[in-house]
């Protein structure tokens, strides 16, 4: 097929356009650059050792999008392009939800005017919100706390009423948990701006020193030892859900979770990471985190029958190749 993806230099979007070109299927990336660089596509490439066609567009543009759609013969879409810090989506929420809502309308006007019919979405597992653990995708959403997590919700609610009116579309909803690691390869990966607000890159920058200690936010939550829960999915894992997705596209609203179903705590992912690469990550335990909640992981039977999709990866294979990607790719502090 070919895939229009946005937000394809980003970092879930690379991984995925890795696994789809080689899955065989054709990539053809628009990307803002906003939180990306251009250098990822070459990447891509360099990796694959296959063509994609880059446009450097905003995806809420409708004219930039007339022109990759009259460009290209596109089968189906894959929408990552999005703006996902929760801390500055409650400062900036108009950014948000402008970026994030009218991205995913335009898309599907788009889609909508040159017949393309299938669209899958990136969504979040925070819009279960502070729910019973596991979460199964037929649970009763809670109401989320900041204005990303509702962007997924609303963007969610729009795709759900899109394919209602339009019988013969299939919007598939992958609700991801936490995707960590990079590509084995060691040549993409995350790469935040400024100090990292997630727990594995913030690991990753006290292993290489340029953070002093990690700070786990709570130690005294309902778990195994006190420290928040949550599911861990390696990146490649979570891309090649996406090629199992387009492979089992059907008529309708289709909703999975991609996870692993194994909840992890901080201090769990801290030793697994130590144990991995053999490196000290010093911590201290600080209070807990606004907005936090105590677990968070999947059910998974529904990817797992459906679309045979299960998580092959497992933690230390995502703290390894965490860690790599931070040395070769990010550089070495005592290069520096
Ligand atoms: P990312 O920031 O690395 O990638 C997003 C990409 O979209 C970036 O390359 C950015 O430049 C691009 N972009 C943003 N707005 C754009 C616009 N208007 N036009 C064109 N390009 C635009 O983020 P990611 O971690 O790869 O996340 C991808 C998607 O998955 C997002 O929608 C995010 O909300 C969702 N998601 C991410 C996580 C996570 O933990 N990383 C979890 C759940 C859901
Ligand atoms: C993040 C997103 C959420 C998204 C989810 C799934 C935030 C605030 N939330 O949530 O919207 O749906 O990923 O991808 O970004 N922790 C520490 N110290 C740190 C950082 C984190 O102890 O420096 C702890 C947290 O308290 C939490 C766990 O580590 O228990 C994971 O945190 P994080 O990586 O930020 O992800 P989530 O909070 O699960």
């Amino acid at each position: 097929m070919n895939i229009l993806v946005t937000g394809g230099a980003g970092y879930i979007g690379s991984h995925t356009c890795v696994a789809l070109l080689e899955a065989g299927h054709t990539v053809i990336v628009a990307d803002n650059l906003c939180n990306s660089k251009a250098e990822t596509i070459d990447k891509i490439k360099q990796i694959t050792n296959k063509e994609i066609t880059f446009y450097q567009i905003d995806v809420t543009n409708e004219k930039a999008l007339d022109t990759i759609f009259s460009d290209n013969l596109i089968d189906g879409i894959i929408h990552f392009a999005g703006l996902k810090a929760v801390g500055e989506s409650v400062e900036k929420p108009l950014e948000y939800y402008y970026n994030n809502l009218v991205s995913t309308m335009v898309l599907s006007k788009a889609c909508r005017k040159y017949g393309v019919k299938n669209f899958v979405f990136s969504s979040s597992a925070t819009v279960y919100g502070d729910n019973t653990v596991p979460f199964v995708e037929t649970i009763k959403l809670m109401p989320t706390t900041n204005p990303y997590g509702e962007t997924k919700a609303m963007s969610e609610r729009i795709l759900t009423d899109i394919a209602k009116a339009n019988p013969d579309w299939a919007v598939v909803l992958l609700r991801y948990f936490n995707p960590v690691g990079a590509h084995e390869c060691g040549l993409i990966g995350e790469a935040p701006n400024g100090t990292p607000n997630n727990l594995m890159p913030y690991i990753t920058k006290v292993a290489k020193g340029e953070l002093k200690k990690l700070r786990i936010f709570g130690n005294d939550y309902p778990t195994v030892d006190g420290t928040g829960v949550r599911d861990y999915i390696h990146v490649m894992d979570l891309a090649e859900g996406h090629v199992a997705a387009l492979n089992n596209l059907t008529e309708g609203v289709h909703i999975y979770n991609l996870g692993t179903g194994q909840g992890t705590s901080v201090l769990q992912l801290v030793k697994a990471f130590e144990e991995a690469n053999a490196i000290e990550v010093p911590y201290e335990v600080v209070e807990r985190r606004p907005g936090d909640i105590a677990a968070c992981y999947a059910d998974t039977s529904k990817a797992s029958i459906e679309l045979q999709c299960v998580a092959k990866r497992d933690l230390l294979a995502m703290c390894r190749d965490a860690w790599r990607f931070e040395k070769e790719s990010l550089g070495r502090k005592d290069e520096n």
